[in-house]
């Protein structure tokens, strides 16, 4: 049996800003459980809600010395869906509302939650063969294997995984506040190992050290060898080009079911869509307080609103976007700029668009639900889920080909009758736009060919399966 733990700041259905909880609290789950024992360490957020907070069992506690203090470090656990979540308690450093606050109190909150970690392997009754690293919040993980745990005969064979879900975020700072919470000497901070542009780069370090590195979708794997997705570690991936793989994400096919949902409002499979899924329309319609017309092309977004995500190109074209016949339903939290921008056009054509600023899971499941469209036209997507989702629920995705978005859609082609989706290649607001009115006129005019669209994305397979797989193929080449 292969024991590995998976080391993130987010996982469902504890605590959730973003795909990569979707990953943390799924991937898991998948497993082929004769020979994988998969667990998750999670920190103990004060904002985990209470029903799940009644579940945990408290294990023990300890004191680690860290930044010349002894700090608390309590271990909770929870078994969930068959899976076993453990928790690092610290009410200091995991205190508040949210998971995530100040950039600064952020990148100590996670190099103190990396050091504990491993301190606390040796008082689980877990002994990883292997970590498994989400994102920068984790990156020194691999880096103090290599370092001050290596001492302890305990650590000395456990491998280290890194996965890349989002090459954005690297948890940089001065190097003198990176040394400081990393507590890692001068060696370290060298341009071939935690020094980046004369900053201290703590994602680097995991991506330096761990033995194996991963991205989630192959296009991404290459893209981020470029200078222009690289994040400027283009040059470092092109180094550990050899041991990064590029592993599609799935969804979890029992939380995104539009069959068995309980979020919408009427249930539906690939069989009875072309009956049932209307119905998803005129409800939202209703609730939203928007026009109620079964026919309307209705599009959707269900994002966090920044530029990853290529708002700037539909703000360049609302305007052109929200015509007489067509409906345009927006759910997402983020830069101020963008808020605004979708509560002014809810303003402005408020029958035809409706923006939701705030986050709702229960809301997402019936944009998913309700919509003929789904537009991502990120400027980068490391894989997206979003878009799989919207696969699953009959839900015709429009995006730009990067990342993850061009190897989960197809692109519709009219004369071979294939594809998935509509997409565009190039970041330009023009050819988005081209892209929503050829799928709106694909909608209105050529309804069994629409309706074909939606049968393929339907039939496409993107549960964990076959990457979960994929992971296990790693783990036994480490
Ligand atoms: P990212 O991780 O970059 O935000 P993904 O497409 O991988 O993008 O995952 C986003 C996840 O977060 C999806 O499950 C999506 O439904 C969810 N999500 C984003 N914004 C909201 C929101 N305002 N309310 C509910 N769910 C949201
Ligand atoms: C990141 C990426 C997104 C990806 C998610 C889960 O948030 O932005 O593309 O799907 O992680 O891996």
């Amino acid at each position: 049996m292969k024991k590995i733990l998976f080391v993130a700041s987010e996982g469902v259905p504890f605590i959730k800003t973003g795909g990569l909880a979707d990953v943390v609290g799924s991937l898991p789950k998948y497993f082929d459980k004769e020979k994988y024992d998969v667990r998750v360490m999670l920190p103990y957020y004060q904002c985990i809600p209470a029903r799940y907070k009644e579940q945990a069992e408290y294990l023990t506690n300890f004191y680690m010395d860290y930044m010349w203090q002894d700090r608390y470090v309590g271990l909770f656990k929870i078994e969930h869906e068959g899976i076993i979540f453990y928790f690092v308690d610290n009410e200091w450093y995991f205190s508040g509302d949210k998971p995530y606050t100040d950039q600064y109190f952020d990148l100590e909150k996670f190099a103190f939650y990396s050091k504990a970690v491993l301190s606390a392997l040796p008082v689980l009754d877990f002994k990883p063969d292997v970590i498994h690293c989400h994102d920068w919040q984790t990156g020194l993980i691999p880096v103090h294997l290599k370092d001050k745990f290596r001492a302890n005969p305990f650590y000395r064979d456990i491998k280290s995984v890194m996965t890349i879900h989002n090459l954005k975020f690297q948890g940089v700072w001065s190097v003198d506040v990176i040394q400081r919470i990393s507590e890692l000497s001068d060696y370290y901070f060298t341009p071939d190992k935690l020094e980046s542009y004369s900053n201290g780069n703590m994602l680097k370090g995991g991506i330096v050290y761990a033995d194996k590195v991963t991205t989630v979708s192959n296009t991404y794997a290459q893209e981020v060898k470029m200078p222009f997705y690289g994040e400027g570690l283009d040059g470092l991936m092109r180094a550990r080009s050899h041991d990064l793989w590029g592993i599609l994400n799935g969804i979890d096919y029992d939380e995104y079911d539009p069959a068995a949902d309980p979020f919408i409002y009427q249930n539906y499979d690939a069989r009875t869509f072309r009956k049932e899924k209307g119905k998803n329309k005129t409800g939202l319609q209703r609730e939203l307080g928007m026009e109620v017309n079964p026919k309307k092309f209705m599009i959707g977004i269900v994002s966090r609103l920044t530029d990853q995500k290529g708002l700037d190109l539909v703000q360049a074209v609302m305007d052109q976007i929200c015509s007489e016949d067509l409906q345009f339903v927006i759910l997402g939290t983020g830069d101020e700029k963008y808020e605004n921008m979708f509560r002014h056009y809810d303003w402005k054509y408020h029958d035809s668009v409706s923006a939701n600023i705030y986050y709702s899971e229960t809301m997402s499941h019936k944009v998913y639900a309700a919509c003929d469209a789904f537009l991502m036209p990120s400027l980068f997507e490391p894989c997206g889920l979003s878009q799989i989702i919207s696969l699953r629920y009959g839900t015709v995705p429009i995006v730009r080909e990067t990342g993850g978005l061009k190897d989960t859609v197809e692109p519709y082609n009219e004369y071979d009758s294939t594809g998935t989706g509509f997409s565009f290649a190039n970041y330009n607001a023009h050819e988005m736009l081209g892209s929503i009115m050829y799928a709106k006129n694909t909608y209105y005019n050529k309804k069994r060919e629409w309706n074909k669209i939606i049968d393929r994305g339907m039939a496409k397979d993107f549960s964990w399966t076959s990457s979960a797989q994929k992971y296990e193929e790693l783990y036994s080449v480490l």
